[in-house]
């Protein structure tokens, strides 16, 4: 028999709420959970869910060998104290469905579930991963009136391992040596810089013909898309929880990683009161510090052009939140 200790036991360890327990949700609890970061506490809507998905998780524990708690859950109030809060919360693409659709039902999602989240946890920082991206985190960031260092979105990180993935695949390398960054916003218009791409520090354009990397450059923006085309009933989910984890291990363990991030701009690269992917140093403080490259023209027009479709789409959800 244990005998109880005199005075209550108080542990402060590090928590991460994830809102929304979908296929990216639930991956990612099971990432944090699983690489032994912090206890996960996963929030959906629908009863039962997040709690079932949960005790899946905590059966797994024995066999993983970690000592993580995920607590399934539909009331924010379970959420209070996180060092940091994930939003995944929102629906997927649809065949048929536009944009401009899923803009207006994720809108206001993401503007509810980041306000009820900055209620309990008001010293969190933000993880955005629902989509439009960069609209989403946008929103985010004005719900909750957070400090820009404190908020920001999950894209570039895993439209970068989808082009290193490509590039590895072409030379028949290991995925790990390779390393390329990819700015601008979420879809068809992002930028992934191929002059900076390198194998083990060897520039790709020492190793692949320009037409080759243009290939892969364009499977890389069309990432997303591939993956919905071939399952049909759904997107990515994996790399996607997989790049948010490494998000959220550079804050917890200060690592201050240089990442892609979408972060809310304040003139650098000449753009102002936009979110959109720049390379970012992720630390406990969240985004300490952000980097400004020398672009070439092409890629500072095609970073342009991406935020100004991103500015588009802010204007559009400030209607759609108004109505
Ligand atoms: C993707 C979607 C989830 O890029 O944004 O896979």
């Amino acid at each position: 028999m244990f005998s109880s200790p005199n005075s209550p036991i108080v542990c402060n360890l590090p928590r991460v709420s994830i809102v929304g327990a979908g296929r990216v949700g639930s991956t990612l609890a099971q990432r944090v959970a699983e690489k032994n970061l912090a206890d996960v506490v996963l929030l959906d809507i629908i009863a039962g869910m997040p709690q079932g998905l949960a005790l899946d998780l905590m059966e797994a524990r024995g066999i993983e060998i970690h000592n993580r708690q995920i607590i399934g859950t539909n009331n924010y109030a379970d959420t209070s104290g996180s060092q940091i809060v994930v939003i995944t919360a929102g629906l997927p693409r649809k065949p048929g469905m536009s944009r401009d659709d899923l803009l207006k039902t994720n809108a206001k999602i993401v503007v509810e579930a980041a306000k009820n989240a900055i209620a309990h946890s008001p010293n969190a920082i933000f993880i955005v991963v629902t989509n439009p991206l960069d609209v989403m985190t946008y929103l985010a960031w004005q719900a909750t009136g957070l400090p820009r260092d404190r908020i920001m979105g999950m894209a570039g990180v895993l439209d970068s391992a989808r082009f290193e993935t490509f590039i590895a695949l072409e030379l028949g390398v290991l995925p790990a040596d390779v390393k390329a960054m990819v700015l601008g916003s979420h879809g068809d218009l992002m930028v992934p810089l191929s002059r900076y791409a390198t194998v083990n520090g060897i520039p790709i354009t020492e190793l692949l013909d320009a037409a080759t990397i243009e290939r892969l450059v364009e499977r890389t923006r069309n990432g997303g898309a591939e993956i919905v085309e071939l399952m049909q009933t759904g997107g990515a989910f994996f790399a996607p929880a997989s790049a948010t984890s490494v998000m959220v291990e550079s804050i917890l363990l200060n690592q201050s990683r240089l990442l892609p991030v979408a972060a809310y701009l304040q003139g650098e690269y000449g753009l102002e009161d936009v979110v959109i992917g720049v390379p970012c140093r992720l630390g406990c403080g969240g985004i300490e510090s952000i980097l400004e490259l020398n672009l070439s023209d092409r890629e500072r027009e095609g970073l342009h052009t991406s935020a100004q479709s991103v500015r588009k789409s802010i204007e559009r959800s400030q209607e759609i939140l108004a109505e």
